[in-house]
C-alpha cells in the first residue's frame, strides 16, 4: 500500500455542494457554471478569454485548428514533454519537428530552436519551406514543463523574426509567472491542464487563454461542432431553429459539473501553490544537506515556478555511473525499492523520440535530442501535495539516501 502518493487532489466540501447543485438544477452539459468557470481562470492569469475544454489535449488541437496548423505543415515542439504536445499537432495533420531541452529546467532550449530554424528550413515566397519535406514552418509549441515557465520571451523573439506562430502548451503551469506575468499573458494562445496531476483540478478537462475575442469565437463555434447561431435565428429571435454548421468542429465541451468542481478548485488554486511551493523549499533544503546523488529543480531568477510536479536529476557522476543508460538502469532499480516500501515516485516524462510511434515514424535515435533522453532517464518526480509535511520530506530524503547508500 503506498503510504506516500506522487500526487494527490486537494478538495473539500465545496466541490461536493457546488457539483450537487448542478445536478440539482439539471444543467449538467456545458452551461453557465463553465462560463463562469472559464471567467475565474483567465482572470486568475490576467487574460480577457476562456474556452473551457474536455482536456488539455483538445485544447491544443482546438487551438492549433484556429490557429490554421495542418497538413503540409511544421510545427517545432520539444523532445522532453508529455506525448500530448506531439499527438496534438499530429491531431491536425501537421508534423512536429522536435528540438532538445536545458537539462537544469527541462524546458526548450532556444538556442537549438534558432538553430533548427535555420539549419532545417529555406526561405520561399516569404514562407519558411522544409529542405527535406517541402512543409511550411507553421510555428512553435513551447511547452511549460512541470510548471516552470520555459524562456518564453525569447521564444517570442524567435517567433518574431521569423514571422511564425506559438502556441503554450501550458498543461502543467496555471499559475506560474515571470516576473509578475502569469503564463497565458505573454501574447500567446496557452492550453492548460486540469487532469488530477495538475494543481487544480476538473477530472479531465482543459481551457484555452487567449485575449483574442474573434479567436476565441471561432474557437467556442469549433469546439461545439463548428455551430453558428444561423442568421435566420439571430434576426427574428426563432430559438427553435437549429444553428449552422459550416465547418467540420469538434464536440470538446466540458461539463458543468466539472466546471461546478472547476469552480471549488480555482479558489484553492493559491493555496494549492503557496502549499506545493512551501514543499519544494523543504525538499530544496533536505536534499542540498543530505542527498548529494540527486540535482533538485532549478527556479532561474525572477521566475515563479508552481511546482506541479517536483522533478530532480539523479547526480550519476556522484554515483559513479558513465552512462545515461546505465544511470536511466539505476534509476529504476531505485525507484523500484522506494515503492515497495510505500514511496511512489515517477519519471518526470518522457523523451518523445523514444516512444514507439515518433521513433518508428522518424527512425530517431536516443542521441539525437541527447537532453531528453538523459532527462527520460534520470529524472525522479517526488511526492508532493497538499498536506504534505516537513517530517514526511525529511523521511522520505532519508529513505531514498539509505536506499542508495545499500544498493
Ligand atoms: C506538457 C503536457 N501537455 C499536455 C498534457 C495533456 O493534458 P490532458 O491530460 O489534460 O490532455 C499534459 C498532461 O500531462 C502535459 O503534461
Amino acid at each position: 500500500m503506498t503510504k506516500y502518493p506522487v500526487t494527490k487532489p486537494y478538495f473539500t466540501d465545496e466541490e461536493i455542494s457546488l457539483m450537487s447543485k448542478s445536478l440539482e438544477s439539471g444543467w449538467v452539459a456545458q452551461g453557465p457554471r463553465v462560463a463562469d468557470f472559464e471567467r475565474e481562470v483567465a482572470a486568475h492569469e490576467g487574460i480577457n478569454q476562456g474556452v473551457a475544454t474536455t482536456s488539455c489535449t483538445t485544447a491544443l488541437h482546438l487551438a492549433m485548428v484556429a490557429e490554421g496548423l495542418g497538413k503540409g505543415m511544421d510545427a517545432i515542439a520539444p523532445a522532453f514533454t508529455f506525448v500530448a504536445t506531439e499527438n496534438a499537432i499530429v491531431m491536425t495533420g501537421a508534423t512536429p519537428v522536435l528540438c532538445d531541452i536545458c537539462r537544469e529546467t527541462f524546458n526548450i532550449d532556444t538556442i537549438q530552436l534558432r538553430n533548427i530554424i535555420e539549419s532545417k528550413y529555406t526561405s520561399k515566397e516569404g514562407k519558411l519551406v522544409n529542405k527535406e519535406t517541402g512543409n511550411v514552418l507553421w510555428g512553435i509549441v513551447p511547452v511549460h514543463e512541470f510548471g516552470l515557465c520555459c524562456d518564453i520571451y525569447e521564444v517570442n523573439n524567435i517567433a518574431k523574426e521569423y514571422g511564425l506562430k506559438v502556441i503554450e502548451d501550458a498543461a502543467c503551469a496555471l499559475g506560474a509567472k515571470i516576473g509578475d506575468v502569469h503564463q497565458g499573458a505573454f501574447g500567446n494562445t496557452s492550453c492548460i491542464s486540469f487532469h488530477p496531476r495538475k494543481s487544480i483540478t476538473t477530472g479531465e478537462g482543459g481551457m484555452i487563454l487567449t485575449d483574442d475575442e474573434a479567436l476565441a469565437k471561432r474557437m467556442r463555434e469549433l469546439r461545439t461542432h463548428g455551430s453558428t447561431v444561423s442568421a435566420d435565428a439571430r434576426d427574428k429571435g426563432k430559438g427553435f431553429l437549429l444553428p449552422e454548421f459550416n465547418e467540420a468542429g469538434f464536440n470538446y465541451r466540458m461539463t458543468d459539473i466539472q466546471g461546478a468542481m472547476g469552480l471549488a478548485q480555482i479558489k484553492k488554486l493559491d493555496t494549492i501553490i503557496n502549499a506545493k511551493r512551501k514543499g519544494a523549499d523543504g525538499y530544496n533544503k533536505f536534499i542540498s544537506e543530505k542527498l548529494p546523488e540527486f540535482v533538485t529543480p532549478a527556479q532561474p531568477k525572477g521566475y515563479y515556478h508552481t511546482y506541479q510536479s517536483y522533478v530532480c536529476m539523479l547526480n550519476i557522476s556522484k554515483l559513479g555511473i558513465d552512462s545515461i543508460k546505465s544511470g536511466g538502469e539505476y534509476r529504476n532499480i531505485l525507484l523500484q525499492k522506494l515503492e515497495d516500501i510505500g514511496i511512489a515516485t515517477r519519471q518526470g516524462t518522457h523523451a518523445v523520440h523514444m516512444l514507439g510511434y515518433y521513433k518508428n515514424r522518424f527512425g530517431y535515435k536516443p542521441g539525437d535530442y541527447n537532453n531528453a533522453y538523459a532527462c527520460d532517464h534520470l529524472s525522479i518526480t517526488l511526492p508532493l501535495y497538499v498536506g504534505i509535511t516537513e517530517a514526511d520530506q525529511e523521511y522520505i530524503v532519508d529513505t531514498i539516501s539509505k536506499t542508495i547508500k545499500e544498493m
